[in-house]
């Protein structure tokens, strides 16, 4: 299933993550492409917070990984930019994947590709011109629920 949704600034981007971690249950899985600039930060930043999460959002490049707590659930977000494998992180990635507690969201998720299930919600942001932002979600029915109300 798809849903194309497009974005007239940041302020809209994060309010699309944010609709979407509002209705987070537990246990998925999100994959997140785009060009560098693209909005892939900015759409976590409004996530973690709509899964009531004030942890601040940047971008783990470096890191490779960040961790956001909220009430019910562990957000953690990782961004394997530049790499060409994932290393120790993918048994990270690993130990919390599909966790009925724990959710996960993935920046240039090529490198780990292989260990992420097939029912994750794959969102790819296209820059169509300044400011705007092409969205398209895909997803399978069972993780229809976290678009229904976009
Ligand atoms: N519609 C939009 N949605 C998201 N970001 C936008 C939009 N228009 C402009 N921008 C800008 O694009 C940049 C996106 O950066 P960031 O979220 O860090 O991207 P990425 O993580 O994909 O590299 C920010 O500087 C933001 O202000
Ligand atoms: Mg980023």
């Amino acid at each position: 299933m798809k849903k194309i949704i497009v974005t007239k600034s940041p302020e809209e981007t994060e309010k699309l993550g944010w609709q979407i971690g509002k209705v987070l249950k537990g246990g998925e899985v999100i994959e997140l492409a785009s060009d560098l600039g693209g909005g892939k930060t900015t759409f976590t930043r409004g996530f973690a917070l709509g899964a009531g999460s004030d942890d601040h959002v940047s971008s783990p490049t470096f890191t490779i990984s960040n961790i956001y707590t909220a009430k019910k659930l562990t957000i953690h977000h990782f961004d394997f930019y530049r790499l060409h494998e994932a290393g120790l992180i993918e048994h990270e990635l690993e130990d919390v994947l599909g966790e009925p507690d724990q959710v996960v969201i993935v920046e240039w998720s090529d490198v780990v590709a292989h260990v992420l299930p097939e029912d994750r919600l794959a969102i790819k942001i296209a820059s169509s011109s300044d400011g705007e932002r092409t969205v398209t979600v895909e997803y399978p029915e069972k993780l229809a629920y976290l678009v229904e109300k976009l």
